[in-house]
């Protein structure tokens, strides 16, 4: 995901130094070039070997080494980064660079690199809310950079509060939303349904599919990170909600209807890849709920057809993508649905087919329009996700 691209870490001398290497690691594997800087204290809380290791780069500390090829180090790797980050950011490292000294490799590269440039400041609570860092912080927001707000809770200095470095993959997640992905959905506005939905049968049991949430999560995080402003309105799920997204949680199939019919007008795109119950009980009770010769009997009632209703509710311009899943007739009984439902988009994928459908982190969807049909290979649901919203995009307008 990352392939191709330059990303400079920049460590200091906070305690938090050690979760960096989960960073460099993560950014490692995603097939960056991850260049890592420390300043000399920071070589007291994790040894440049670990970052060396990690990332099959030469971990500079020390601007006037003249253990190099010849080049000067700190031009040269600021002109490659595409994105820099410094974290564990110490208040020493963000008053130096709000006041412009650059003394040693990490501020100098630094304040030579014109790419987008994130602060995760790691201190102790009081250090943090001292009105000097503060004021530090906010010079630095005024140059461009990225502040990114420490977490809230137990320091290693055994107060609770304010300072916390985030954890990695959360940083990871900043530097992925910048680089990861061209800005082609810049602005727009897409909504994405997910999960399962909950169909109480009584106080206790309740009726669900085997949706796990994964298409829908990894399709609201790709358009996150093309630059939508995504909402996902999502039924209950074991996933994480990804970040910089408006996350709606719903539990049965009419909170979902409720919540995307009333956000619906707002949205360019639409991508339902929930796997809505189609049915729920129609008498939510235990005393209703009738037993025949110790057997459960339940009514059954049709819940609201969220795609349809999309569908005869569309707004000029908007695009509609729905996902079928089915177990037989796969494109016949999808076109259909593109037609009856009015939608512009049907991503299916067979239960049938290996490596497809809930649970998995593959799958294997054919992509079916009004103007024909594209079969995607077996592929993570990120891939496929992208892949889905590149043809959206080549029809969007
Ligand atoms: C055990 C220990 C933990 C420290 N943790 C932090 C910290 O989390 N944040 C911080 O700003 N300074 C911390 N300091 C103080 C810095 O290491 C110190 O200010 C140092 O001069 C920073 O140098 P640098 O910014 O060049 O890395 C810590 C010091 C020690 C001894």
């Amino acid at each position: 995901m990352l392939r191709g691209k330059t990303v400079l870490l920049g460590v200091s001398g906070s305690i938090a130094a050690y979760k960096t290497a989960y960073l460099a690691s993560a950014l490692k594997k995603l097939n960056a070039d991850v260049h890592v800087l420390m300043t000399k204290n920071a070589t007291n809380f994790i040894n440049p070997i670990t970052f060396e290791t990690l990332t099959g780069n030469k971990c500079l500390v020390d601007t006037f080494d003249r253990n190099f090829e010849f080049n000067v180090e700190h031009v040269s790797l600021a002109k490659q980064a595409d994105v820099v980050m410094i974290a564990p950011a110490s208040a020493n490292v963000i008053g130096k660079l709000a006041h412009g000294i650059a003394d040693d490799m990490l501020t100098t590269t630094v304040m030579a690199c014109k790419c987008r440039k994130f602060i995760a400041p790691a201190m102790n609570t009081n250090m943090f809310e001292n009105p000097v860092v503060q004021d530090n912080l906010e010079i630095l927001r005024g140059y461009g950079y990225e502040i990114i707000t420490p977490a809230v809770g137990y320091l290693a200095c055994g107060d609770t509060g304010a300072g916390k470095m985030p954890e990695p993959a959360l940083l990871l997640e900043y530097i992925l939303r910048d680089t990861a992905y061209e800005k082609d959905m810049e602005g727009l506005n897409v909504l994405v349904t997910a999960g399962p939905t909950q169909e109480p049968v009584d106080p206790v049991r309740y009726i669900t599919n085997h949706s796990t949430g994964k298409m829908g999560y990894a399709i609201a995080q790709v358009c996150m990170r093309r630059g939508a402003n995504v909402t996902l309105v999502s039924g209950p799920s074991m996933l994480e909600p990804p970040q910089f997204i408006d996350f709606v949680p719903v539990t049965t199939a009419k909170e979902m209807f409720n919540q995307v019919t009333e956000r619906s007008a707002d949205q360019n795109i639409i991508i339902k890849a929930a796997a809505v119950a189609d049915y729920r009980p129609k008498n939510i009770s235990s005393e209703k709920v009738k037993k025949k010769d110790g057997e459960m009997a339940l009514e059954m009632e049709r819940t609201d057809d969220i795609l349809a209703w999309l569908g005869s509710h569309k707004r000029p311009g908007q695009f509609l993508c729905g996902f079928s899943m089915e177990t037989e007739n796969v494109l016949e009984n999808s076109r259909k649905k593109l037609r009856k439902k009015n939608v512009d988009m049907i991503a299916a994928n067979s239960l049938k087919t290996e490596g497809a459908g809930f649970g998995g982190d593959t799958n294997v969807i054919t992509i079916i329009t009004e103007d024909g049909e594209v079969s995607l290979d077996k592929m993570t649901k990120e891939e496929a996700a992208s892949k889905l919203l590149d043809r959206i995009m080549e029809r969007y307008n």
